[in-house]
């Protein structure tokens, strides 16, 4: 049996979720390849052949190109070139562009990953697609289905519900998720508890963060200290922010950026800064905040670890930089929902700036916190984070084998599909 995959990405946060799903069925080829015939394996698809198509929702070296470099994925098979624009601009011009390179590839199965506009655009155009006139579409696979954050004011919490609806196979990292399924009128039997990919490539590349320059080019090493003795690592806070509801108001950024005073005032606070939250910074005359400003600082070394209560503003870091950073950090501020999955996950305290989570298990586990947006809420937040100590559990099935489970639900399901079309 032969079946074809598509998998779409398009925006930063899909690259790591992709990532392990690709080079599962490159693995899963390699393995069936050394099978004598004989052995075919009954229902399940021998040769896959994976197609990728990279929506173009990020563009940038730093924010696309350079992950393809660290996580080692293959270049994408087609390349949409959708670039940026208002929600709906974004999200028709990846529809209007999407079709005809799936009625072209016609595969058997996409895969649609996380909850950005590239991933609901996708879900949406393969979902009414027909192949033959007769209503022919690809199974529609949803690889982080199941997160909620009850807010509809984030885009993301819309994709995730549409997407969520439109998929024939959910793949769910959390408890919540099954929950929220549920509740949501969901069949079970679409619902596969299987993990976390983002986490897959966290425990793949975690020795290769550990070579990455990146401490030593921000001059934060050599610098023991009571909190964090004999590692030979300063203490330091990560900080990244990109949420429009955090950045796109000038109250709202100035607000977060006075509850971070306090912090900088007592270690180095490094912050590898969003185009968006960059281009804010100066639209809002917030650069008295900041130390390098427009990523000025990104190649020379760091002078001195000492603190002036400004922020290290750097240009965005790649991925292997940015995990070695996020694992050595006292403490990580963000609003990003993959970081406070990736501090579970290394058990590093987490300080998150929102009113709510769409991924409960981070708070159960004990990594990290809501500070809401607030100043004050930040202060003590903060001030809370830095004194964690404990160790962590991980959650369930957090445990680098995601893409594994997902590839053998996919053959199955293809497996089943096959024999229903050849009947
Ligand atoms: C998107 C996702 C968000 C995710 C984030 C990670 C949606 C609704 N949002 O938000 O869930 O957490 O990615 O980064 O899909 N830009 C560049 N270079 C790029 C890409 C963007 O300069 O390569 C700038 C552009 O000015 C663009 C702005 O960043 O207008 C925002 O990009 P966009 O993709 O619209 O949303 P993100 O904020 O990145």
């Amino acid at each position: 049996m032969k079946a074809k995959i598509m998998t779409v990405v398009g925006a930063r946060p899909n690259f790591m979720k992709a990532a392990p799903i690709i080079a599962a069925i490159r693995e899963h080829n390699e393995r069936m390849a050394a099978l004598p015939n004989s052995m075919e394996v009954s229902n399940s698809p021998v040769v896959i052949e994976s197609v990728m198509v990279h929506t173009g929702q990020h563009y940038d070296e730093a924010m696309s190109d350079r992950f393809f470099v660290d996580l080692c994925i293959p270049k994408p098979t087609v390349h949409l070139g959708a670039g940026s624009g208002s929600h709906a601009a974004q999200t028709a011009e990846i529809m209007k562009r999407f079709e005809s390179v799936l009625l072209q590839e016609q595969p058997n199965l996409l895969i649609v990953v996380g909850d950005v506009n590239s991933t609901l655009a996708c879900a949406l155009v393969a979902a009414k697609i027909s192949f033959d006139g007769n209503g022919t579409r690809p199974l529609i696979a949803h690889v982080e289905a199941g997160l909620r954050s009850f807010d509809r004011c984030m885009p993301e919490e819309t994709n995730r519900i549409l997407t969520d609806h439109l998929a024939d196979l959910l793949f769910v990292t959390e408890e919540s998720g099954i929950r929220n399924l549920q509740q949501e009128g969901i069949p079970d039997d679409k619902v596969h508890f299987v993990g976390n990919t983002m986490i897959d490539s966290l425990l793949a590349f975690r020795s290769k963060a550990s070579t990455s320059h990146i401490l030593d080019t921000l001059n934060l090493r050599g610098m023991d200290s009571a909190e964090r003795p004999g590692n030979g690592v300063a203490r330091y806070a990560l900080l990244t922010l990109h949420r429009p509801s955090n950045v796109d108001h000038r109250e709202s950024f100035l607000a977060i950026l006075e509850g971070l005073e306090e912090l900088a005032s007592s270690c180095a606070v490094i912050f590898p800064a969003h185009p968006r939250t960059q281009q804010r910074i100066a639209d809002f005359g917030l650069e008295r905040f900041f130390d390098h400003v427009n990523g000025a600082g990104n190649e020379e070394k760091r002078s001195s670890t000492s603190t002036n209560g400004k922020i290290c503003l750097l240009d965005p870091l790649g991925y292997i930089d940015c995990l070695c950073l996020m694992e050595h950090a006292a403490v990580v501020i963000t609003d990003s929902g993959g970081i406070q999955e990736e501090t579970t996950a290394l058990g590093v305290p987490c300080v998150t700036v929102r009113e709510n989570t769409e991924r409960p298990v981070t708070i159960q586990v004990g990594t990290n916190i809501l500070a809401g947006t607030s100043a004050e809420g930040i202060r003590q937040a903060t001030r809370q984070q830095l004194k964690l100590g404990a160790e962590f559990a991980m959650p369930e099935a957090w445990d680098g084998k995601s893409a594994e489970r997902i590839l053998e639900v996919i053959c199955r399901e293809l497996g089943k599909q096959q024999q229903t079309s050849a009947s």
